[in-house]
């Protein structure tokens, strides 16, 4: 019997890259690999990698370091690297780490079969295909639809690659390209299969969603209405939503089609139009808070949430605290934060006036603290209410008792049979027993207790 490949992925950065590697675990296990959780035991090591801030490519880069080391006791071991810093260094990695087989940019991952296909006859040797291992050209295939192996109940899809905003400080643009929709008929196809594969829940994914079909003649408005209309699946999100381009028409149409889950990521990043107009964002705060207005009219209780970036070059402390008064005044569901980290290539990098190391982590730890107290207060406010639940998994856990709900001080993992975990519509984690209820059931649930990261739930009428 022939011995199937083990292969491990690791994964850095954002949902569009665990999307790419749930692609690409679906490839390697169609082209013979089995997939292992466990590194030691695999022969066939991919790096899916970020670039979105340094510390995320010094993560990666230590990681490679830590390979290449194995690599010399262990010559079979085939170190494969993808994503955004394979895109942006290509010939750069393999220069620094020669020990890598190759590398694959973010718009290959459907030349993957035919990269592992035509190595087969030479799978042992030390080079792969003819020697040439940085394959970082753009294909116009974005993703194959393979069949779908793995178990679950969501799944990310990406629905638009690239991104053509070129906000000053992002390398996105440069490592994903100009936007690319997929056909729509392929996302269908997808989704129908992740559905017989026993998903209910689909988050759609794009750096600029709500450019979907701009560049094919398709509206995402349609898309949206295509996807709602597959028999099985329950929910929908999307991500990210650029807040120039959010209109009233999307608003309006949630109500329409109620699987979309009412959970806005509009990103904001700064509340100080100055840094806005630096940011090269394309809206004012003005017009952001409009916007939350529009969806606050709409309905009662939607989830919103935001990413925010502290310390960008010529942020002076009016602006900072112009961010915190919006936080403050919108109050976000959570706010991912970041400090400001200068990527090579993009404008924002050569602005004067950037700010030192010490400035940005004081004021990336007061927007965390701020929004924590905000995200508390949220969170406690929905005690009482009712929220539809979708049960997602047995507690890994072990539960704390209600009582002590709000200075959870976890016991070492293990699984808690008695209590399960879910969703709510706005994506807030939910903590519930279990009783007869099992993962994979929506349940009606009462909130009971809260803390800043999640809820704890009784199901109602038992
Ligand atoms: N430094 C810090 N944060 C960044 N982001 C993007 N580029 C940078 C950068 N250079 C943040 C933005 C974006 C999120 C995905 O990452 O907030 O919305
Ligand atoms: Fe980056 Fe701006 Fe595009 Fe978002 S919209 S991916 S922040 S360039």
């Amino acid at each position: 019997m022939i011995q199937k490949k083990m292969a491990y992925i690791i994964t850095y950065g954002c949902q569009m890259n665990k999307y790419d590697s749930d692609v690409i675990s679906r490839i390697l296990k169609t082209n013979g690999y089995n997939l292992t959780d466990d590194e030691e035991c695999a022969s066939f090591i991919l790096i899916n990698t970020c670039s979105i801030r340094k510390h995320a490519e010094d993560k990666v880069l230590s990681k490679l370091g830590e390979l290449v080391c194995r690599k010399k006791n262990d010559k079979d071991l085939r170190i494969v690297v993808c994503g955004c810093m394979a895109q942006r260094l290509g010939n750069k990695l393999v220069h620094r780490f020669p020990e890598i087989d190759f590398v694959l940019g973010t718009s290959m991952i459907a030349e993957l079969p035919n990269i592992l296909n035509e190595n087969e006859e030479s799978s042992l040797s030390t080079t792969f295909i003819k020697g040439k291992k940085v394959y970082t050209e753009e294909s116009s295939c974005i993703y194959p639809v393979t069949s779908i192996h793995e178990k679950g109940l969501k799944s990310f899809v990406a629905v638009i690659l690239g991104c053509d905003n070129y906000c000053s400080y992002c390398i996105v643009p440069y490592v994903r390209g100009k936007p690319r929709s997929r056909e729509k008929i392929e996302i269908i196809r997808e989704i129908e299969l992740l559905v017989k594969a026993g998903r209910k829940e689909i988050t759609l994914l794009g750096q600029n969603i709500l450019a979907y079909g701009r560049d094919i003649n398709e509206s995402f408005d349609g898309l949206l209405r295509d996807i709602h209309s597959i028999d099985g699946l329950m929910r929908i999100r999307f991500l990210t939503s650029h807040p120039r381009d959010i209109t009233k028409d999307l608003i309006e149409l949630f109500p329409e089609l109620p699987k979309i889950c009412e959970h806005f990521h509009l990103p904001v990043q700064s509340g100080s139009d100055h840094v806005l107009r630096l940011m090269g964002r394309g809206y004012t705060v003005e017009h952001y808070k409009q916007i939350i207005k529009e969806i606050r009219k709409k309905y009662p209780c939607p989830s919103i949430t935001t990413d925010l970036i502290a310390g960008f070059p010529g942020e002076t402390e009016n602006d900072f605290n112009d961010t915190i008064e919006l936080i403050k005044e919108i109050g976000f569901d959570t706010a991912f934060c970041f400090k400001y980290s200068p990527r090579e290539g993009t404008p924002a990098c050569k602005f004067q006036d950037q700010l030192p190391e010490e400035e940005k982590n004081r004021r990336l730890k007061e927007l965390l603290d701020v929004q924590k107290a905000i995200s508390l207060q949220i969170n406690q406010a929905m005690v009482g209410t009712i929220q539809e639940v979708l049960l997602d998994e047995k507690n890994p856990k072990k539960a704390a008792p209600l009582a002590e709900a709000v200075s959870l001080t976890w016991a070492a993992p293990s699984v808690d049979e008695s209590s399960l975990l879910g969703r709510t519509r706005g994506d807030k984690v939910v903590i519930v027993p279990a009783k007869n209820h099992r993962v994979g059931d929506i349940g009606i649930v009462r909130v009971v207790e809260a803390n800043n990261w999640s809820l704890r739930g009784v199901f109602v009428n038992e």
